[in-house]
């Protein structure tokens, strides 16, 4: 991490500002076992933080008002004023930052100038949500710098919301919360109503979780995410208009579903049975995960897959691809596509003395069906959101 990561992040500090950095910052990007599309349902996800990160070099400088951030990957810096009305601008990276920094700019706050440098090794449209990292990884930072007294579910909340105002994808509170509570070698049972997490060991018996990047770039300002999210709504409508003495979506049944179908359309009924049926399976997993039933955990996640593709519609042939000649490999226990879908990665559990060779003939044939070249990350599940302390020579 050192020589791919935070060394490089802190040359590029020094020689755009002439100065050494004061902090490091970073920030992962997540994977989520199970539990896809629900976050915005009242449903329970899997997800964990990953040793893939953002890194933050930055410095406070009390005599300016002016921030400048430098992109270091992208070639790019933005400055703008700490004092100053802050707006959507058209570098997407930009808005993450602006969006967060909006929330937090309040009559009362006191800011002044920062020069901060960043730099990542979490793929960009991937699904491993390196958007969140960086919206949270900002919000960490204004926290610990202005003293802020920001609670972590509440950065993980400003995040969301700066991917909603500034970006302008609806997208659910798992990836933020997964990159601010990740721990190590823990994935987090979150229930994304009430924010109740719990963790369990990622304990997973000889059997690892390996991503296959498709190569498959997606953006969900541009895919179907908030398509599916009005989908979903419309669904919702319809399912509380009938029963409005359920409180969560995850209280309705698929008898009430069906009663409910022609009044929604057939489209917002294949989305609503996804989602029941997929927070039924995060619970299973859980279940399964905590006894150690690793093979049956392997079989959910093939049948999320299989629902995401053909309900929710959120797969494409690439993804549809791999997931489906992975599981023909020995020692594969299951596999789907992760994340909001629409390319990225799939994630795959795998027996670890098995998965050179199921590397080796997925890529083959992924190579030779769509003349693409796969890309395999080897994930660790780590520590969320924190200052770098340990000690750096550059
Ligand atoms: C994206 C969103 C999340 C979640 C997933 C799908 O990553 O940012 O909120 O909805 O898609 O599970």
């Amino acid at each position: 991490m050192h020589e791919q990561l935070i060394n490089p992040t802190i040359q590029k500090f020094k020689a755009e500002f002439n100065a050494e950095p004061e902090h490091i910052f970073l920030s992962p990007g997540r994977i989520n076992i199970i539990g896809e599309h629900v976050d915005y349902s009242d449903g329970f996800v899997l997800p964990a933080a990953i040793d893939k990160y953002i890194c933050f070099a930055v410095r406070k400088l009390s005599q300016t008002n002016l921030c400048t951030i430098v992109a270091k990957d992208l070639e790019e810096e933005y400055t703008f004023d700490v004092t100053g009305e802050v707006k959507p601008v058209k570098q997407m990276w930009m808005n993450y930052i602006l969006g967060v920094f909006s929330q937090l700019q309040k009559p009362e706050s006191f800011f002044c100038g920062m020069e901060i440098v960043f730099s990542s090794t979490i793929p960009m449209g991937a699904g491993l949500s390196s958007s969140a990292a960086l919206e949270c990884g900002f919000a960490y930072i204004l926290n610990e710098l202005f003293d802020l007294r920001i609670s972590k579910k509440d950065i993980a909340v400003i995040g969301q919301n700066a991917e909603h105002s500034f970006a302008g994808v609806q997208c659910g509170i798992m990836d933020q919360f997964a990159s601010v509570f990740g721990k190590e070698n823990k994935v987090i049972m979150l229930d994304c109503n009430s924010l109740e997490h719990l963790y369990f060991d990622a304990d997973l018996q000889g059997y690892s979780l390996l991503l296959f990047d498709s190569c498959v770039k997606h953006s969900h300002l541009t895919s179907g995410y908030n398509e599916r999210r009005k989908d979903v709504e419309q669904g919702k409508k319809a399912l509380w208009k009938n029963f409005p003495e359920i409180e969560k979506f995850r209280d309705f049944t698929v008898p009430m579903l069906d009663t409910t179908k022609e009044e929604m359309g057939s489209i917002s009924y294949k989305r609503c049975l996804y989602l029941l049926k997929e927070i039924q399976r995060v619970e299973l997993a859980a279940k399964a995960l905590s006894e150690g039933n690793i093979q049956y955990l392997g079989a959910l996640l093939t049948e999320t897959h299989a629902g995401l593709s053909t309900e929710f519609e959120v797969s494409c042939n690439e993804l549809d691809f791999l997931v489906e000649k992975t599981v023909q490999q020995k020692g594969v226990l299951g596999a789907r596509i992760m994340g909001g879908g629409f390319g990225g990665c799939s994630i795959n559990l795998i027996q670890e003395d098995r998965a050179e060779e199921v590397i080796r003939t997925i890529s083959e044939k992924y190579l030779k069906e769509f003349n693409i070249q796969m890309k395999v990350y080897h994930v660790k599940i780590s520590d969320g959101i924190k200052e770098y302390t340990n000690e750096y020579i550059v």
